[in-house]
């Protein structure tokens, strides 16, 4: 691992910023914070943010690294699914005059999570519980799930969210594991070998043989598709009832299905009448990003203005 996988970079943060157009005084809603990556960018033109994470760790590092923006309120952060986004927003009305002028998505798991050894979302901390909660007030761990699903439902899981095509071997293996001891899968490195016996081991070049599988996993743990699909409508709504001018909504998504459902909500949009496409086709990130950043390489951002 070099020294740039370690902490999160953002994210075509310079496409990001032309599809936000954050304005100077204006109030954004960052609904993934992670490390702040494009809160700062927004607060550096001026702008204030309302941040959301669920991660206490993402918010309590955000503390430390965004105390004076805190203090001087350019910047609310709260631990708090973005799925709960209208009812903050509401709360915060109590208290504070504000419209909100643009609400920004980056989706998925910041890289600070992905490499943290004791979380259960990287497959080198093989002795790890395989836990996978970026919120760790849910309720159900990876290994949870694995010990939940019938094979069946394993199979099908690990292939609509993973895109795993070895999915039916591999669920096959876990419930075999499973039955011969319940508590085998608690650990990271099990499953790791199961799909490596599947699979393989790991080849030169390629991704590593448990990505898609772990993938698959997280996503259903933490509930990623349903949280996106709920949100959607509720940050059109919060655009739509305020009286800022030239509103933006705007998402990179890094998962087929999650870029799929943003891109038929913005579609509607349009056809709705309800706002305005700001790309037809989905941004994704320029050779010199791919070339610093590799996580940048299934990145598609889309906006519209509402
Ligand atoms: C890709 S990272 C964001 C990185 C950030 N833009 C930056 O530049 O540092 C995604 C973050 O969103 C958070 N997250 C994912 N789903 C969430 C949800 N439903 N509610 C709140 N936070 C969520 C994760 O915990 C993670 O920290």
């Amino acid at each position: 691992m070099n020294e740039k996988q370690q902490t999160h970079q953002a994210v075509l943060v310079k496409e990001a910023m032309t599809a936000l157009n954050p304005q100077k005084g204006c109030y954004y809603i960052d609904a993934t914070f992670g490390q702040g990556g494009h809160s700062r960018e927004i607060l550096n033109r001026g702008a204030k943010v309302i941040a959301f994470d669920f991660d206490a760790s993402a918010i309590a590092k955000g503390k430390e690294l965004f105390r004076r923006e805190i203090s001087s309120q350019q910047l609310i952060l709260q631990r708090e699914n973005f799925n709960k986004m209208d009812e903050s927003l509401l709360n915060l009305k109590k208290t504070l005059d504000l419209e909100i002028s643009g609400i920004f998505f980056d989706l998925g798991t910041s890289s600070d999570q992905l490499m943290s050894k004791d979380r259960g979302f990287s497959f080198e901390a093989k002795d790890e519980v395989l836990d996978m909660r970026m919120d760790e007030r849910l309720g159900v761990k990876a290994c949870d799930l694995l010990k939940l699903l019938d094979e069946k439902q394993l199979a099908k899981m690990l292939f609509e969210y993973g895109g795993e095509t070895d999915a039916r071997a591999i669920a096959k293996k876990v419930v075999a594991a499973r039955k011969k001891d319940p508590n085998s899968l608690d650990q990271v490195g099990t499953l790791v070998e199961l799909i490596e016996q599947v699979k393989g081991q790991k080849t030169k070049g390629k991704i590593h043989p448990a990505t898609k599988t772990f993938q698959a996993l997280r996503i259903i743990v933490n509930d990623e598709i349903n949280n996106l699909k709920e949100t959607l409508p509720k940050a059109l709504t919060i655009l739509q009832e305020s009286k800022a001018r030239d509103k933006r909504l705007v998402c990179i998504a890094f998962h087929e299905g999650e870029d799929r459902l943003v891109k038929t909500f913005f579609k509607q949009i349009e056809v709705n009448n309800l706002g305005k496409l700001l790309n037809k086709k989905a941004i994704t990130a320029s050779l010199e990003e791919l070339r610093n950043n590799p996580r940048s390489r299934s990145a598609k951002l889309r906006a519209v203005a509402i």
